[in-house]
């Protein structure tokens, strides 16, 4: 994979783009296959975010019942010095900061001012994404290196050589870490860090645990969209696999599983029914209220969410929540 070129001495840089290894279309057919024909039938969120779901999950945000998205970026508005400064404690001065699931970049670009980057490393799993976001970026920050690496990091986190290394910071913002299974978030958190150390900083939301009714809204809402968002899982396998699935035939449940303090999401049969794909040559039957699970949504204790960072290796974490903590900004040091 080619190390991007780092242009000093010029006054407007371009960004540089990494194309990491994305599941090709057979891969993710076989994957979603395997789920839809475990006897449990279940098949992972990072289906939900074809361009449709990303752009629900984008209206999501925006709702009343969401509370995620508004009160992490109320406590960056209201911390977002203190969240810095424990930052670069660990770090030092300009760092090279890592962006993981950027997005359009726009939580890291807010810290720019306070943080004063040397790099900004933007991972998401499509660079394509990234490219327009990157080179809008450009334009307001003419002599940073910027640099897009597409990479599917929910099965591992590995930059080429000469990215970011030790004492850079990595931010991973919006609570992401709760859709991990408990053993793919604490390889994530120690992969992080092996990237960061020695002498790097995590910064990192989780959300935490609060009234169930308050979390079940949360992924429920009166509008529909959540529902939406789940059901358009479907449609997806539709396309990926040619799948018959009649979204009109499936139910959102989205219900607060508390044994293992998450938010879980469902789509269930709404009536026994069978459902084909690969022209007729596969096919699963459901019985009326089976359900295919298709998303966790962890919820953390701050104890618990800094006894997981702790376990990553992490240290000197602090927390930074709102009046009635409802979400945490973790500081760590690598
Ligand atoms: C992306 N992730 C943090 C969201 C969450 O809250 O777990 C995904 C989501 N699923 C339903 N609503 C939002």
């Amino acid at each position: 994979m080619p190390v991007p070129e780092v242009r000093e001495g010029l006054t407007m840089k371009t960004p540089s783009f990494i194309h990491g290894q994305t599941l090709a279309h057979e891969a993710l057919a076989a994957e979603a296959e395997a789920g839809l024909l475990a006897a449990a039938a279940s098949v992972s969120p990072k289906f939900l975010y074809d361009p449709l779901g990303s752009r629900l999950f984008d209206a999501i945000t925006e709702l009343d019942e969401y509370y995620v998205t508004r009160t992490e970026a109320a406590i960056f508005a209201a911390e977002g010095d203190a969240i810095v400064d424990a930052a670069l404690s660990g770090c030092g001065p300009a760092p090279v900061l890592v962006d993981l699931g950027a997005g359009n970049c726009a939580k890291a670009a807010r810290l720019f001012a306070a943080l004063r980057p040397r790099r900004y490393v933007a991972v998401d799993i499509s660079v394509d994404f990234l490219r327009e976001a990157l080179e809008q970026l450009q334009q307001r920050h003419p002599a940073l290196d910027l640099v897009g690496v597409g990479q599917d990091f929910s099965v591992q986190l590995a930059l080429p050589a000469g990215i970011a290394g030790p004492g850079s910071l990595v931010f991973y913002p919006g609570s992401s870490i709760g859709n991990f299974t408990p053993e793919g978030a604490l390889r994530l958190l120690r992969q992080a860090r092996a990237l960061a150390a020695p002498g790097g900083s995590l910064v990192i939301g989780a959300d935490l645990v609060k009234d169930v009714q308050v979390l079940e809204r949360a992924y429920d809402d009166a509008l529909g969209v959540t529902a939406a968002f789940n059901l358009n899982l479907l449609r997806r396998l539709n396309g990926l696999l040619g799948a018959d699935f009649d979204l009109a035939e499936w139910r959102h449940v989205a219900r607060f599983d508390t044994p293992h303090s998450r938010i879980e999401m469902h789509l269930e049969a709404r009536r026994p029914l069978t459902v084909r794909w690969a022209g007729g040559t596969r096919e699963r039957a459901f019985a009326a209220g089976e359900r295919i699970h298709t998303e966790n949504s962890c919820k953390w204790s701050r104890p618990a969410f800094a006894a997981l960072l702790a376990d990553a290796g992490w240290t000197d974490v602090r927390c930074f929540t709102d009046a009635r903590a409802w979400f945490g900004v973790f500081v760590a040091r690598a």
